[in-house]
């Protein structure tokens, strides 16, 4: 790594874009007067720092609830004196070892310092940055064993695709948005000669694990298959071949507010991350020109299945290419390629996946990136009035119809009471009303019957 190849050089605060200064052990912004944090060594350069830990800490909270619940479930199950003996077993096993995961998780993520909930959870202001509600701790979980230890035969298909896109090149400075994990930057940073790989993700279970194993530490968690094929939980040791040379840098951060100066890259790779991002893909094309230097390349692959709101913007591959020559690229190369995806050997599921990696040059830089806010103006201040659209008008009916069903359960009443109550109200008509109960109380049955899965 040469001089000029350190993290210091490249940062650039996530809220105004100014360089950020290296202040001890942490970096400040002078313009916003913000200092960015490490954790557990890691740098934590959420635009929102202390709004950010406070989601995280809620999260790591929710999710020791949720192991909590799931494991008295499991201890109340215990109680049935009429158990076949390997029910018993596999209930035990599965009740010390949620026990245990959440000890194993509280230690790992001690930094997140979750006694402190309470105490800092987010601010109004840290709306702006609010992280999805669908990205829990645990949402990519299966992913770290993949990474550190079943998944051999994936990683290298995976590293084998992006060789493949990078044809021997030196792929200079790196970043790898979405991380996760980090096995692939990993793989990226010792198997070729870049000077620098900067592996972010916004989440720290994950960030955490891949910082440590890449250090050289092993490390032990769970591991509960989707479809067990033996043991419900499986003990599993994480660790990397061997330590990562120097130069390779986790970062937690959000990858709407990358905390990178522009042109700071020579490679951007996103590794199964473009249409999970809740941002539309014109806006990710933008933005990775930015943090790339001219000439520079775009690296990505992964699925390819969009789901924005907007139909118009579930865009096809032909569509995708269209949008990175709009956004500043060219030398557009594609592949398609099958590959398995998560195939444990402790699930009886696994996936394959086609999927599509492109490697797209920098030829020019692109229109500027709005700064990335994560909810309107009128939802953060509370001093605009909430918008009455269409699909607010239908979700508060729907809401109105729900709230009144659930008030109606009282351990007394049938659907057919209910249903003559819900056409008294003048809510549906005869004819609707008792086909519609029903499929709403399912889809409650269905909830308070559906398992957890980590
Ligand atoms: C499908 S996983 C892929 C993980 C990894 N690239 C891999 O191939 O195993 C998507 C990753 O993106 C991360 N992610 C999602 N939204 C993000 C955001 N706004 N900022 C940073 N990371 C994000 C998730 O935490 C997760 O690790």
């Amino acid at each position: 790594m040469s001089a000029a190849d350190t993290l210091d050089d490249l940062l650039a605060c996530p809220r105004c874009d100014a360089p950020l200064a290296p202040a001890s052990d942490t970096w400040r912004c002078g313009g916003c007067e913000v200092d960015f944090p490490r954790l557990a060594g890691i740098p934590w350069l959420f635009a929102e720092p202390n709004a950010a830990l406070g989601e995280w800490r809620g999260r790591l909270h929710f999710s020791l609830q949720r192991l909590e619940r799931d494991r008295q479930q499991l201890a109340a199950a215990l109680k049935d004196t009429a158990l076949r003996p390997a029910t018993r077993a596999r209930l035990d096993d599965l009740e010390r070892a949620t026990r245990d995961h959440g000890e194993r998780l509280r230690t790992l993520l001690a930094p997140l310092a979750i006694e402190q909930h309470a105490a800092s959870y987010e601010t109004h202001l840290a709306l702006r940055t609010r992280l999805p509600v669908d990205q829990g701790l645990t949402t990519y979980y299966a992913n770290i064993h993949r990474d550190w230890c079943w998944g051999d035969a994936e990683n290298a298909a995976s590293f084998d695709v992006l060789a493949t896109l990078l044809g021997g090149a030196d792929p200079g400075r790196v970043l790898v948005l979405g991380a996760g994990a980090g096995r692939l930057a990993y793989d990226l940073h010792v198997r070729t000669t870049a000077s620098l790989t900067a592996a972010l993700d916004f989440n720290p279970l994950l960030v955490m694990v891949a910082d440590r194993v890449t250090r050289g530490a092993t490390l032990e968690l769970y591991e509960f298959p989707l479809a067990p094929r033996g043991a419900a939980a499986v003990l599993r040791a994480l660790a990397a071949p061997a330590p990562a040379r120097a130069g390779l840098v986790h970062v937690l951060a959000d990858a709407h507010r990358p905390p990178f100066r522009r042109g700071a890259f020579d490679t951007v790779v996103t590794p199964w991350l473009i249409d999970i991002l809740p941002e539309r893909f014109d806006v990710l094309c933008a933005r990775v020109n930015t943090l790339l230097r001219d000439g520079g390349r775009w690296l990505n692959f992964g699925s390819l299945s969009f789901h924005d709101p907007d139909p118009a913007l579930r865009y096809g591959l032909d569509e995708c290419r269209a949008v990175l020559e709009e956004h500043g690229f060219g030398d557009v190369a594609v592949e398609e390629r099958e590959m398995p995806y998560l195939s444990s050997p402790a699930s009886r599921h696994a996936r394959r996946e086609r999927i599509v990696s492109w490697s797209a040059r920098k030829r020019r830089g692109a229109k500027k990136v709005p700064r990335h806010h994560a909810l309107p103006e009128w939802l953060v201040r509370g001093t605009e009035p909430v918008p009455l659209g269409d699909s607010f008008r239908s979700q508060a009916a729907a809401t109105r119809v729900h709230a009144f069903l659930m008030t109606m359960i009282d351990g007394r009443r049938s659907i057919k009471d209910m249903a003559k109550l819900v056409v008294d109200q003048g809510l549906m008509s005869g004819a609707e009303a008792e086909p519609a109960i029903r499929s709403f109380l399912i889809k409650m049955y269905d909830d308070s019957r559906r398992g957890t899965t980590y």
